[in-house]
């Protein structure tokens, strides 16, 4: 038997059948016809959002990477409570611009961005936050071409990593921005240039649930700008100190305290050299947003039994959830936190497997974990699915059906 990870607050004390947003789940599934289906209650962003404010200093700005879930409606109904918002390809930047957001606090990182990608950001006034020196070229030509002045940041790649993270974005050889030492003759050729540089970006890091570790990254990343300022002799309008609050997905994770965080960043920018006096700090994060709010629900289809042990089979698998199947980079396979939807707080009775509808080995959405008894019908939630969800997955693999989305917010319900 092994263990699964913790049911968010939200919903860990339900008992019957799951309710997301003030709405049971059979009533959701009902309404669009469909299972599976990934559910988000915008109303849990909405209390990351405020915990983020009452615990960060008031005039440091909170960007929403929309990779995390680019859902076209959460994206529209995040954007008016966060300061900005960051794409990662013209993808993410179309998604921003149906929804009618000015791109005033829009910037697009990510390595590898072709013509017509730096074209839209420039076209639109998107801060591109150039990956490289040659993308610093391409994106000055492109710009002169169009006759219009680029807003242009720089990512950094830092001499330091989140220690920690579950995915280290900086420190050492990194595909990821431009080494900090070529930084300051980079910065020099874009002013020559005629852009207008917006500052730094430097995101070292993402899944990390150690406040001191994120606290530490934050202070280095403050100190690094200042270097960078000086060795450029300029002023940085913004520096954009990346992210990595992470969550908790397995039996052992512990809950992220941003408190002292908040405390330590406060103390850092008050002690900060006099180059960023005027600057602009911003803190970009996706999975800490809006990773709790999401709930993935399958049906069972199938309850078998194999040299005695029970494989609950379900119409939702790792095309849809790559993530909880645990094949999104993660070393070890653990338990995403789990339950019978349709029996939310019953007694576990027995060790089941749940697995999906694909035929490989890897389609599990957990293994081995004691459950109530569930039968055939029976609903499954795999909770902590709001972040990297159905856009980080094989969902072409095996040609099975997309799963519905639905966005819930107190009752009322968009699909
Ligand atoms: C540049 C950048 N910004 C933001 C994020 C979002 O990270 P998270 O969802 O862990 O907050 C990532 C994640 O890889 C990233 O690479």
């Amino acid at each position: 038997m092994k263990p699964f990870g913790p049911i968010p607050p939200q919903f860990a004390d339900q008992r019957g059948e799951l309710v997301i947003g003030g709405v049971p789940v059979g009533e959701l599934i009902e309404k669009v016809g469909k299972s599976p289906a990934y559910i988000l209650d915008l109303a849990i962003v909405e209390e990351q959002i405020a915990a983020f404010r009452a615990a960060m200093p008031a005039d440091v700005d909170l960007h929403l990477a929309i990779k995390a879930n680019p859902h076209p409606y959460v994206v529209q109904s995040i954007f008016p409570l966060v300061d900005g918002l960051d794409v990662a390809s013209a993808g993410e930047l179309q998604i921003v611009l149906d929804a009618g957001i000015s791109t005033d606090h829009v910037s697009f990182a990510g390595p590898g961005k072709r013509d017509p990608e730096l074209v839209l950001a420039i076209e639109h006034g998107a801060i591109l936050n150039l990956e490289s020196e040659h993308e610093a070229t391409r994106a000055l030509a492109i710009a002169t071409e169009m006759c219009v002045t680029p807003r242009l940041a720089v990512r950094v790649n830092p001499d330091f990593e989140l220690k920690g993270s579950g995915m280290s974005m900086g420190g050492g050889a990194k595909p990821f921005g431009v080494d900090a030492e070529r930084v300051p003759a980079l910065v020099r050729k874009l002013l020559d240039g005629g852009a207008d540089w917006r500052g730094f970006h430097i995101f070292s890091g993402s899944q990390s649930l150690d406040a001191q570790a994120i606290a530490d990254t934050q202070a280095a990343s403050i100190a690094l700008s200042a270097e960078l300022a000086q060795a450029i002799g300029a002023r940085p309008p913004s520096v954009n100190l990346g992210g990595g609050f992470g969550i908790p997905y397995a039996a052992n994770d512990r809950r992220l305290d941003i408190g002292p965080i908040g405390e330590r960043l406060s103390a850092a920018l008050a002690a900060r050299p006099a180059i960023l006096a005027d600057t602009k700090f911003i803190i970009e994060l996706g999975r800490w947003l809006v990773g709790e709010a999401g709930v993935y629900v399958a049906r069972i289809l199938d309850r078998k039994l194999s040299k005695g042990h029970v494989f609950l089979i379900t119409d939702g698998g790792m095309h849809h959830h790559l993530a909880a199947s645990g094949n999104f980079g993660m070393v070890m396979k653990r338990n995403y936190p789990v339950a019978i939807a349709t029996q939310m707080g019953a007694e576990p009775v027995e060790a089941v497997t749940i697995a999906g509808p694909l035929c490989t080995p890897l389609d599990r959405l957990a293994s081995d974990v004691m459950m109530p008894r569930a039968d055939v019908g029976d609903l499954v939630a795999v909770f902590a699915s709001g972040a990297y969800g159905l856009s980080a997955s094989p969902s072409g693999f095996l040609s099975h059906p997309l799963p519905a989305e639905i966005v819930v917010k107190h009752g009322k319900v968009t699909t």
